[in-house]
């Protein structure tokens, strides 16, 4: 009896550990096993080669799109294209949409206003030219797709995040910030005239005309947080100014 049981509680020990073997082994061997790693030969084919070239002619299916001032901001020839692309309808939807998008993937760095102080660039990383230096004014619409698509220097691609439609809307709108820093307001007829010199008028200018609203983006909210610093500091006594100040200061940097 005893020793059918001790029996017994091997041949159950023995299971387990198969189990537990069993379940890492196919994993190392389905790693493992026989197949082609890219650029491998093979004898199986003329060529010499395993992986197969397409049949000539072949186009990959809903990706090719022959129109290149589009999906590369440039003409057949590859020079930057200089007005958008023809398939672009310039609405003010289509704006708010690339104020939207360059709110999240630009300003980050760039700062919503395009000076090269976002809070990246504050906290450290390398800043950027000014989209409003005369080099950058002057650029053509098609060279800022090309920066977004493939990075430029330190700053890396977007195309794998921003799809071609934004990117557009995003240039569509960083043109509109560097007029709006440029524009000789004197000269605008129209609406877009009046509201603009009503609202410097009442000293609300930059914020109004660039339509980021009235925090002037990031750098405005650093700011807030410094003020209420101070106020705080301030609002303690003598023997708790020091450690007032001390948890403003902590609470500053976990608040950001
Ligand atoms: C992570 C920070 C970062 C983000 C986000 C970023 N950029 Fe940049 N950008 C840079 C830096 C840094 C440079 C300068 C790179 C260099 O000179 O090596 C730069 C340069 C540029 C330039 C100027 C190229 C020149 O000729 O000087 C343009 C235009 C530009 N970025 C547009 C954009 C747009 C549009 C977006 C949003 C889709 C964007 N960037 C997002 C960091 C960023």
């Amino acid at each position: 009896m005893r020793a059918e049981r001790r029996i017994l509680a091997l041949a159950a020990g023995l299971a387990l550990l198969t189990l537990v073997v069993g379940c890492r082994e196919p994993r190392q061997a389905m790693y493992d096993q026989a197949k082609y790693e890219p650029y491998e030969s093979s004898e199986l084919f003329d060529d010499g080669g395993a992986g197969r070239v397409h049949p000539e002619g072949t186009i990959a299916r809903g990706r090719f799109d022959p129109d290149r001032a589009y999906t590369r901001g440039t003409t057949d020839g590859g020079a930057f294209i200089t007005s958008l692309p023809e398939r672009i309808e310039v609405t003010p939807a289509y704006m708010r949409r690339g104020e939207e998008r360059y709110g999240i993937f630009c300003a980050p760095c760039h700062g919503a206003l395009g000076y090269g102080d976002g809070m990246i660039v504050q906290r450290g990383y390398f800043k950027p030219a000014s989209y409003h230096e005369a080099r950058l004014q002057k650029m053509p619409v098609g060279y800022f797709f090309d920066v977004i698509t493939q990075g430029f220097g330190r700053m890396p691609a977007y195309a794998s995040q921003v799809p071609v439609e934004d990117r557009w809307a995003i240039v569509a709108y960083l043109r509109a910030l560097q007029l709006s820093q440029s524009a000789d307001v004197a000269a605008l007829t129209g609406e877009a005239g009046e509201v603009a010199r009503a609202a410097l008028e009442d000293n609300t200018g930059d914020a109004a005309l660039m339509g980021v609203g009235d925090d002037g983006g990031t750098a405005g909210h650093r700011e807030s947080s410094a003020t209420e610093t101070a106020t705080d500091t301030e609002a303690a006594t003598d023997t708790e100014t020091a450690a007032a100040a001390d948890a403003a200061t902590t609470r500053t940097e976990d608040g950001e």
